[in-house]
């Protein structure tokens, strides 16, 4: 058991196997959607595929199967993790809007388990789920629908699918320059400088429930916050019955 006096050690668990395994097939599913988005948009090269029916209808079942993972990742006690880190994207501090909106204070911001950045791409991708289905929707089954309906259905659809594809390019683009992070979300686990570095509230945060958990005689490393010992030490942190004092 790690005394409580002891400097914490190794790595930390940032990403249970609920929240990995729906990363990427989550990513696999806005693949398929996104790749056969492309030539149902630009004609001509639907026309070098040819089957254009079959295309369209791998788009919009993969299309209709996007939210499941999403809402089977929630459902049950497995989700315990995911629903955690939810409610962490909605929850915007000073020190988010500073790494936001200020260069200069980006690097004193106190950063928690995710950046603004982060946050805003979670609340933007679970948005356009949820817009994309509706609108695919009526594009697809159209008959009791209006004309206009259609038509504003189809507007929407191809207009967020840009910004989509500009944000999730965005996205591998900085998971490809940022290795630690794509590490995090294969394996689930950073480092702690790295947490030092990127998320330093949140790395304060596991610590304290690391010790909090030490003292009540856990032995598991409270790097691996997956546990429900460290899950009662954080949830006693969060509603401040903490027995540290605060340093
Ligand atoms: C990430 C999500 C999605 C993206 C990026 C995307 C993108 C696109 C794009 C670019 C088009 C071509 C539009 C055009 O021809 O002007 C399209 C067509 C279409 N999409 Fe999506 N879409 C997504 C999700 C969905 C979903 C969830 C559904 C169904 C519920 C759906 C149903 C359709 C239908 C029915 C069409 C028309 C196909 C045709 O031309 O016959 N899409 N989509």
């Amino acid at each position: 058991m790690t005394p409580p006096s002891a400097e914490p050690t190794g790595d930390l668990q940032r990403f249970d196997r609920v929240e990995r395994a729906l990363h990427w097939v989550n990513a696999g599913l806005f693949g398929v959607v996104m790749l056969t988005a492309i030539p149902l948009y630009i004609g001509s090269l639907a026309g070098i595929f040819g089957r254009r029916h079959l295309l369209v209808e791998i788009h919009v079942w993969a299309g209709v199967a996007l939210p499941v993972p999403l809402l089977l990742a929630l459902a049950g006690p497995w989700g315990h993790n995911l629903r955690d880190d939810l409610s962490r994207f909605n929850r915007w501090t000073k020190d988010d809007f500073d790494w936001l909106f200020s260069s200069a204070r980006r690097l004193q911001a106190r950063v928690g388990k995710f950046n603004a950045g982060q946050k805003l791409n979670a609340a933007f991708i679970g948005g356009a789920i949820v817009v994309m289905l509706v609108t695919g929707s009526v594009m697809k089954w159209f008959s009791p629908f209006p004309n206009s309906w259609r038509t504003g259905a189809t507007f929407v659809h191809d207009l967020l699918a840009t910004a989509i594809f500009v944000v999730v390019v965005g996205h591998i683009a900085f998971a490809l320059t940022h290795v630690d992070s794509l590490r995090s979300s294969i394996t689930g686990r950073v480092s702690r400088s790295w947490a030092r570095r990127h998320a330093p509230a949140w790395l304060e945060e596991m610590e304290r429930a690391e010790v909090l958990s030490s003292q009540r005689g856990v032995s598991t490393p409270l790097g691996s916050l997956a546990g429900s010992q460290s899950r009662s030490a954080t949830a006693d942190l969060k509603a401040n019955r903490s027995v540290i004092p605060p340093t």
